[in-house]
């Protein structure tokens, strides 16, 4: 590398403090933050200095006061986007592209490859940003560490949605999900037994409900009855199976994903017209196209609707209707990353930890995350090769 290039890479290099920025969200109707006071706090200990956007924590309770007490400072917009290190939510919107720069570290959900955001990546990729995606940071088994905190909340939420739609003032069948002695309980089935499924099936249990869970995957049904108790039933997911379960279903539970590929639609239009009127479905996989034909993406403000006699409920964000919970949640898992980010700097931490390195989406003006690259038609070149 010729060292014109060497010093341009500076800034990524390991510095003894890093300042580290937690903007104000402004995309509409969020109202989580990068980071929690007790992190503020964890990172001064480590002698970096942390600004905090005025209001930043405020959807999700954190006041301005309890981040300064953490040793935070409390500055303007434009203050907080000048550190070398933004610990955000969301992507950024349009008008937070005047802060980018070269060397600037971004660290945040991306979601490059939706076709929505190409002029992001553009708008990244020409302002040499280093932007790394939390969806993207994978561990060696395949997981997604900072996915998980989201499907877990989402899927504890899934049968307390449930249970307020089953509701006779709210269309419902006018049955109640927790169990009350000497009454049927609701049947509850939930395809898809993964992060989302298992959260779902530890709340519908807790209430009292039976739970039928299916999968394709033999191993994640033996793990949930590992843990779960008797009202736990398991299926294989497949056409035969599901049909009859939903017969008799109260509620059902749509938390089926294949990653990188579109999610299938494992229950038809013509299943859910077996289904008993004024049930519940509640596809949590409607932000990646849902796995229930009859769905389509609701918001938290216009939740519901009604097709084939059955209540849908399809929010794409549903974690967004708990800020406080996921806030916490979330950032207890960055935490950890953000600490390696600014202890060792990008280049080291990258180098020392390889699931932070997946989560590298743009580089010095390279996209370095292939799936990003492919759905733009951009050019990829991977981060071993710059690094
Ligand atoms: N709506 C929201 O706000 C929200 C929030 C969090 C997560 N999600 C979404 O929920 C979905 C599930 O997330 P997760 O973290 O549980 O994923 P996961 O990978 O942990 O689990 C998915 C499961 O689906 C199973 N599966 C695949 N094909 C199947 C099929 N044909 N039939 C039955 N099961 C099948 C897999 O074996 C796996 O166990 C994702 O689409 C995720 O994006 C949505």
């Amino acid at each position: 590398m010729e060292e014109k290039e060497l010093n341009c890479y500076e800034n990524l290099q390991k510095i003894s403090k890093m300042i580290i920025g937690i903007p104000k969200e402004i995309k509409i109707g969020e109202n989580r933050v990068g980071m929690i006071p007790a992190g503020v706090n964890a990172l001064k200990k480590a002698g970096h200095e942390i600004l905090v956007e005025k209001g930043a924590g405020k959807g999700s309770g954190f006041l301005n006061e309890e981040y300064k007490r953490a040793g935070a400072k409390i500055v303007s917009q434009q203050e907080v986007w000048k550190a070398d290190l933004i610990v955000k939510i969301k992507e950024p919107l349009q008008n937070e592209y005047q802060f980018f720069r070269p060397h600037l570290l971004l660290f945040t959900y991306l979601h490059l490859a939706h076709p929505r955001l190409k002029e992001l990546t553009l708008e990244l990729v020409k302002k040499k940003v280093t932007a790394i995606a939390y969806e993207t940071v994978q561990l060696k088994d395949g997981t997604l560490p900072l996915l998980k905190p989201m499907s877990e909340v989402a899927g504890k939420m899934a049968p307390q949605i449930a249970a307020y739609f089953l509701q006779k003032p709210q269309g419902g069948k006018g049955k109640l999900l927790g169990k009350v002695t000497g009454v049927e309980p609701c049947n509850v089935v939930i395809i898809g037994a993964g992060n989302v499924g298992k959260s779902a099936t530890e709340m519908a249990l807790e209430m009292g409900a039976k739970v039928t869970a299916l999968d394709i995957n033999i191993e994640k049904l033996k793990g949930l009855e590992k843990i779960f108790n008797e009202n736990l039933k398991t299926l294989i997911s497949n056409p035969k199976n599901i049909k009859k379960v939903l017969r008799k279903a109260d509620v059902l539970i749509g938390a089926v994903l294949v990653p990188g590929a579109k999610t299938p639609k494992v229950v038809t239009r013509e299943m859910i017209k077996e289904m008993q009127p004024k049930s519940v479905i509640v596809d949590v996989a409607i932000d990646q196209g849902g796995c229930i034909e009859t769905s389509r993406p609701t918001t938290h403000e216009n939740p519901v609707f009604i097709e084939e006699g059955v209540i849908h409920y399809c929010v794409t964000n549903m974690p967004g209707a708990v800020p406080r919970t996921s806030t916490i949640s979330l950032t207890n898992t960055t935490l950890s990353y953000v600490l390696e980010l600014a202890n060792s700097g990008f280049i080291e931490a990258v180098k020392k930890d390889p699931a932070l390195a997946k989560g590298v989406n743009v580089y010095e003006g390279f996209i370095t995350f292939e799936a990003v690259a492919k759905a733009h038609g951009l050019k990829y070149k991977s981060l071993k090769e710059l690094v």
